[in-house]
Parts: C-alpha cells; structure tokens; sequence
C-alpha cells in the first residue's frame, strides 16, 4: 500500500454524484467530531464518466444541506488506474461497484463495502432514479454506517502490521 501518514479513503459509486459525494462528507465530518481528522483523507469517484466536472446531484446537495453538510464544491470525477495505485482504501457503496474496482486491479481486501458492518444489508441503493425520499434514506443508511467504517479502520491502524 502507498506509504503515508495519512490513510487515504476513496468512496465509489457509479456517477460520483449521489452516493459517494455524501458517503464521502459524513465520513469526513464523524472523523472531525472523533478527532481523527488528522488521520485520513477522503475523496470519492465514479466508476462511470456520465457526470464528470459536473457537481453533486441537487437531490444530494439538498440532502447533505438539511444535515449541515455542504457539497457545492462537489465535482464529479471518473476513478482513474492511478487512483487504483495512490489510495489505501476504497469503500464500494455497492457490490458492482467493489466489482468494477476489483476488475480495475484493486487488491480485494482495500475494498469495503460501506454496508459490509451491518452484515445483512450489503448495497447502498442508487437513489438516481426514485424521488427525494430516496435521498434521505441513503444519508441515514451512510450515517448509521459511518461510525462501524471508523471503528474498523482505526481497529487495523491500531495492530501492528
Ligand atoms: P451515484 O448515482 O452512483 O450514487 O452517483 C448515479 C448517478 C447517475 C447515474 C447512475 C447512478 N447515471 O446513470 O447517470
């Protein structure tokens, strides 16, 4: 894995507008109220090229504003061969797309599933085509599983090896 002291954390989904831009700012903010902020990076991409230098999708944008996150700065990127070889960590908001990661040549165990603590659930569905309501239920469904993806990479950075 790359050396650094900071863990680099990319969040994918399909368009890089819906899911991952939210996955990737909660995340951001629970490792800022954790202190651990000075510990990771994070960015999220898309395994599509759709959207790219386009910003958040409005739906996510509104989403991310009620719970006083702010994405307007948000702007779609495409995940790249070199992204595959700069980043330690790649959380899959679902199983195609931990499935595109993997055929790009990501190592399998750098590849989360965001869902993958629950046990059960395992996909964050893609909201893309449902109304608003779907927006909502994914940030819920991303917070409830922020805090078990932070508890997880801190268990691995605090063993040895
Ligand atoms: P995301 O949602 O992967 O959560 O950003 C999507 C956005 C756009 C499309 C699909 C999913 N699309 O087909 O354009």
């Amino acid at each position: 894995m790359p050396s650094s002291e900071y863990w680099n954390i990319l969040f994918v989904c399909l368009g890089n507008i819906c899911r991952s831009p939210l996955a990737e700012a909660i995340v951001r903010q629970m490792a800022r109220r954790r202190h651990l902020d000075g510990r990771y990076r994070f960015a999220s991409a898309g395994t599509g090229d759709w959207h790219v230098g386009r910003g958040a999708d409005p739906r996510s944008v509104e989403t991310a504003a009620r719970y006083g996150l702010d994405l307007s700065s948000h702007r779609a990127r495409q995940i790249t061969g070199k992204d595959i070889a700069d980043w330690h960590w790649f959380v899959a908001m679902d199983r195609s797309n931990r499935q595109d990661l993997l055929d790009m040549g990501a190592p399998e165990e750098r590849v989360l599933l965001m869902r993958q603590f629950e046990g059960v659930h395992l996909d964050v569905p893609d909201p893309y085509y449902g109304g608003p309501e779907g927006f909502d239920r994914v940030y819920h469904m991303l917070l409830q599983n922020a805090e078990a993806l932070l508890d997880y990479l801190e268990a691995l950075r605090g063993s040895p090896g």
